[in-house]
């Protein structure tokens, strides 16, 4: 049973006490971390979300009450304890802890709340599998280096606040009950009970709404909001995740990199104290793809792709002729001092191309003497080496070789690129590599659906040099788009919208959007933009992948509270889960070959 905290007052965290306040008397109240035996004396570390303060209790002065309740203390039990601030004795002094010189001698000792054993100890280092860390999420939070990222993500919060709050921004909140979003993921639906059949679907951005509060004229918003994508997880991507979301009125592209950059660099300077570079650089799109096989390339690097379409051209190799035949290119890297590798790590490289499409990769190992190559059969050594040249290869280079249409070999080499960075483990999370990708394609051609789609949504504005081949060559039509990409990792995006209705009309066209389509989807919005739409555009970064890149997290569920798994469901609440067969009733919800929680 726990006592009562009636006449205590916590005076300070445990994390705060200090020489200062030697002689002091204060009152702290925490988790039990550790109790520890020494004779006459116990030690009990006393943590809370700032520190840990050691507490003394000696049995040769202490009275009776106090050692018979430090003697069923064990760990985790909530304590509180009141005492003098007194110094260390020189060897009890622990330079790794900030409150090591100090401990607290008893006066006064309650236990508030006792605990059981914990499923793990709550231990900065102890490895605990992800499963049940995330099933005691709550135990979990507890140890300092995991609480330690959600300091920093409130910081973070913080910061963003104040400067869009100084920049003229206004938080405004949109609904959480609303329509289907265009970002092109599957949205999660809601069923309305009041009217039958019909449902909600949970935003999948404030995207709708921000571009009307640029109509009602707020002229700058701003929100940290909850977004819901029903898509597979990766470590980057939960199916609940926030965004930093902007939108601003009158404005044009480098208008929105500014005030982004700007923000950036303040988030980067109060939080790590790195003075970021600004601008950053800006990397068209097709740049990106042709030299990273990426829209958001990792450029800590090198490993560039180069084409080598023009040398390998005209040969009897089937694989690369038939791709340059389609239309294709063969396209190599050079993973540099990976020649040394074993037969085994080259053949996993051969298995990362196929994931992504490849049909097989090629490859030359550069010796001191010559090449070794599973092309010698189709290429002699002149042409070998002129490959070899191409790509800088020296003694002890490993060039991988993929020849299929573009977007295949760009992804296959992209990734590969990426992979042997790792497996060379060259990459330094402490380097941050910042840039800009833009000039997205308007439209991105769907094979399934055989038409164009939008590459971003429906309203992005094309470029003002593209505006007249809408039309006529959508491929090539460019974007007033653009993302900004940290270390591989796209952090946010965005682009200038579309705010005349004619060039709307084209759009939807071009899209194989009737009329009809677009008003039943998006109705609202252009009927909106009759009465007045500002030229308007803005930005949404994922406030979770910035808090994941600013401390070297793994994941972005290291960063969020209560995290989703895999299969998007919550281990701690056991979400999402079957329901009362009277609630589905109610909501005119007949479950055809599911589960329901009979009364
Ligand atoms: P976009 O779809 O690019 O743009 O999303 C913006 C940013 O949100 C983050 N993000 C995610 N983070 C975690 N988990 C996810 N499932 C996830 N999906 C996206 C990314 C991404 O860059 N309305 C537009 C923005 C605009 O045009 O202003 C939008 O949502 O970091
Ligand atoms: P094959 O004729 O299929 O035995 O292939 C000969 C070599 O070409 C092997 O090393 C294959 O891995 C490689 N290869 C096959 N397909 C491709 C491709 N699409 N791009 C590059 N190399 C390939």
């Amino acid at each position: 049973m726990g006592e009562l905290m009636q006449g205590l007052k916590r005076s300070c965290m445990c994390g705060e006490i200090n020489e200062n306040m030697i002689d002091k008397e204060v009152t702290l109240m925490g988790w039990v971390a550790r109790r520890r035996v020494l004779s006459h004396l116990t030690f009990l570390l006393l943590r809370d979300r700032t520190g840990i303060a050691q507490v003394v209790i000696d049995e040769n002065t202490a009275e009776e009450d106090i050692i018979a309740k430090e003697k069923i203390i064990r760990n985790e039990f909530v304590v509180a304890v009141r005492g003098v601030v007194s110094a260390r004795e020189e060897a009890n002094i622990n330079p790794s802890m900030k409150t090591g010189k100090v401990e607290i001698s008893v006066i006064e000792l309650r236990i508030l709340s006792e605990a059981e054993t914990t499923p793990f100890p709550i231990e900065e280092s102890v490895n605990v599998n992800t499963e049940l860390r995330l099933k005691y999420r709550y135990l979990d939070l507890r140890r300092s280096n995991v609480a330690e990222n959600f300091i920093i993500r409130h910081n973070v919060a913080q910061i963003v606040r104040k400067f869009l709050d100084e920049e003229g921004f206004l938080e405004i909140e949109t609904p959480m009950l609303t329509k289907s979003t265009p970002e092109g993921a599957r949205d999660y639906l809601v069923p309305s009970r009041v009217h039958p059949g019909n449902f909600y679907a949970l935003p999948q951005s404030p995207q709708l709404f921000k571009q009307l509060l640029m109509v009602s004229g707020f002229d700058r918003y701003f929100q940290i909001v909850k977004c819901f994508r029903d898509e597979d997880l990766r470590a980057d991507r939960q199916p609940e995740f926030t965004q930093i979301d902007m939108e601003l009125s009158f404005v044009d592209v480098d208008d929105v990199i500014d005030v982004n950059e700007r923000l950036i660099k303040k988030i980067f300077k109060e939080v790590k104290n790195i003075d970021l570079e600004i601008p950053f650089i800006r990397m068209p799109y097709k740049e990106a793809m042709e030299r990273f096989g990426s829209d958001k390339p990792d450029i800590r690097f090198g490993m560039e792709l180069k084409n080598i379409t023009d040398i390998v051209n005209g040969s009897d190799f089937k694989v690369f002729q038939g791709a340059i035949d389609a239309g294709g290119s063969v396209r190599a890297i050079n993973a540099k001092g990976c020649g040394s590798f074993p037969r085994k790590k080259i053949d996993a490289f051969v298995d990362v191309a196929k994931t992504y499409g490849a049909k097989g990769l090629a490859w030359i190992s550069v010796l001191d003497d010559g090449f070794k190559t599973t092309i010698s059969k189709f290429f002699d050594d002149d042409k070998v080496s002129e490959i070899v040249k191409a790509l800088d290869g020296e003694s002890g280079d490993l060039i991988l070789i993929c020849a299929d249409k573009d977007n295949i070999v760009f992804d296959a080499l992209g990734a590969l690129r990426l992979d042997a960075a790792k497996k060379l483990d060259i990459l330094d999370k402490d380097d941050f590599k910042f840039l800009w990708v833009t000039e997205f394609p308007l439209f991105e051609y769907s094979e399934e659906e055989c038409r164009f789609v939008a590459k971003h949504h429906p309203f992005t504005s094309p470029m003002d040099e593209d505006l007249d081949i809408l039309e006529s060559n959508p491929g090539e039509a460019r974007a007033k788009a653009y993302d900004m990409v940290l270390n591989g990792f796209e952090l946010g995006g965005g682009s200038i919208r579309i705010y005349r209705q004619d060039i709307q009309k084209t759009m939807f066209k071009a899209l194989g959007f009737s009329e009809e389509d677009a008003q039943k989807r998006f109705g609202f919005l252009l009927d909106a933009f009759k009465f007045g739409a500002p030229p308007h555009g803005g930005l949404a970064f994922g406030f979770d992948r910035i808090i994941m890149l600013l401390t070297g997290a793994e994941s972005i569920r290291d960063v969020i509270a209560f995290p989703k798994v895999k299969d998007a469901s919550c281990l701690l609440t056991e979400a999402p889960n079957i329901v009362d067969r009277a609630q589905l009733d109610e909501l005119k919800i007949n479950i055809e070959n599911g589960d329901i929680e009979e009364e």
